[in-house]
């Protein structure tokens, strides 16, 4: 197998030349160099792991190495080891978190240490980013995690910090914690709890001193979406990050996606082309704006398409702002565009095989693989985050590297999402993940999803992670 350079150019309806040879395996770019230590800053409360994990998603995505070290999920799973060996069971009520608490003052600046220690070995392991999960709340926790980076050749720190004074947001970052299960309340009422947590907010206010160290590269979020302050922001990975940040918020929003409506090409088969809607495509067509005002009410929407016909055609009778983007065009199926995987199969039965083999890497000849279009959605992804209530009439491919960003799935899954025609997907930010809804309109439509061949279907469950505990089948069913 062989990395070809992607052409890319759309080439209309080529037909299948006598050319046979095999696809190209497109290598998964080389990030060794990249070595970084996020270290969140903030009170408890203030969003650092919400941060943390939507940097994590996001990183990935773009196929970065990248692991959260959470100290709280170190110092609990460290006192219910205690606990089994030894019957003690450690108090992590809010006076375990008094900087007056000498011992547990000790125990926490050890777990502190431990777990950076864990974070660069990871790094040297090969990670490219490990992201400290913790307080680091006071200058000298912040001498310390600089000077033992320091102490490593080829790995830099960075410190994100949290910053926020909006009481709502807190009340709903406090109510989350204590009543999603959180182990630290598992055992204590909601009011319980949520009382232990304000008093342990509090021990750590009397002594938080907010960064603004000058000689550290730090970006200060204030009230995630109103304000970012960058400081000693250096390199490429750095200020992918900040930008990345810079672009967040919280506002309740949800982002909608559905393929056009059924295409000719659809009904024929064929991958790729720009062909325009069948009849029953239109049909859909014309049942979407009511889909989507019973559903969203009239909340703002703005509607992107590609610059495929079939996707304008298919949000023509939607009463909104609409976007075309090149970047959201369908796949580039290259030498393939226009032909049935029935004569792909015929015409270039290694690149089939190979496909079938590797598909997120598998490369058309003249066109793309997923990986290449993960790459050119970035933007699309970025301006995603920016937004309010975002309708993407988008296509099979390019909807499925979407959805993958948001429910964090592997990149072995990604080409066999099912994404059904004829049927709106509307994923609602949560704090760890989003929440999921279909509605399927009774518009009947061919089912363009093809197996992995020689797979059981069950292998196709994937199960998104996050609080979103919905499953998908990518099965024919
Ligand atoms: O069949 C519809 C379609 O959008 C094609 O244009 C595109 O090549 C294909 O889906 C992508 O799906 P897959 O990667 O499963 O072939």
């Amino acid at each position: 197998q062989f990395d070809q350079s992607s052409a890319s150019s759309r080439g209309g309806y080529s037909t299948p030349r006598s050319v046979v040879g095999i696809g190209g395996k497109v290598a998964k770019p080389d990030y060794s160099e990249a070595k970084i230590v996020i270290a969140m800053v903030g009170l408890p409360a203030r969003g650092k792991s919400y941060l943390s994990n939507k940097l994590m998603r996001y990183l990935k995505w773009l196929e970065y190495d990248v692991k959260v070290f959470n100290v709280g999920q170190l110092r609990r799973s460290r006192a219910r080891q205690k606990a089994q060996e030894s019957g003690i069971r450690e108090d992590h009520t809010a006076s375990y978190f008094s900087h007056e608490n000498v011992e547990a003052t000790k125990l926490r600046d050890k777990l502190a240490s431990d777990s950076l220690e864990m974070l660069i070995q990871w790094l040297k392991d090969g990670g490219n980013v490990g992201i400290l999960d913790a307080t680091n709340s006071t200058r000298n926790r912040r001498v310390s995690v600089e000077a033992r980076v320091a102490r490593e050749r080829g790995i830099v720190v960075v410190f994100i910090e949290s910053v926020c004074d909006d009481p709502a947001v807190i009340a709903a970052n406090v109510a989350l914690k204590v009543s999603s299960g959180d182990p630290d309340y598992a055992n204590t009422s909601p009011e319980e709890g949520k009382l232990d947590f304000l008093r342990r907010i509090k021990q750590y206010e009397a002594i938080y001193q907010t960064i603004s160290e000058p000689h550290l590269s730090y970006l200060k979020i204030i009230n995630i979406g109103s304000q970012v302050i960058l400081n000693r922001i250096n390199g490429y990975l750095q200020s992918r990050i900040a930008f990345y940040l810079m672009n967040l918020h919280i506002k309740p929003r949800s982002i909608f996606f559905s393929r056009h409506g059924e295409s000719q090409f659809n009904v024929e088969g064929k991958i790729g082309g720009d062909s325009p809607l069948s009849s029953r495509g239109m049909r859909y067509a014309r049942a979407l704006p009511d889909l989507i005002t019973d559903n969203i009410g009239n909340a703002p929407l703005t509607v992107w398409t590609s610059t495929l016909q079939r996707t304008i055609q298919t949000a023509q009778f939607l009463p909104c702002n609409k976007l075309t983007w090149k970047s959201l065009d369908e796949l580039d199926a290259g030498v393939c565009d226009g032909m049935t995987y029935e004569e792909i199969e015929k015409a270039y039965p290694e690149d089939f095989a190979n496909r079938d083999e590797d598909k997120f890497n598998y490369r058309y000849r003249g066109g793309e693989s997923y990986r290449d279009v993960v790459v050119r959605l970035e933007p699309v992804i970025m301006e995603l985050e920016r937004q309010d209530n975002i309708l993407i009439i988008g296509h099979q491919a390019i909807l499925r590297c979407l959805y993958a960003y948001f429910h964090n799935l592997a990149q072995a899954d990604l080409p066999y999402i099912k994404i059904p025609l004829h049927t709106v997907i509307k994923l609602t930010p949560k704090a760890y993940g989003c929440d999921e809804e279909r509605y399927a309109l009774p518009i009947g439509a061919v089912d363009t999803h093809r197996p992995k061949p020689g797979t059981l279907s069950k292998d196709y469950l994937v199960q998104p992670t996050g609080n979103s505990a919905r499953e998908y089948f990518t099965d024919n069913k």
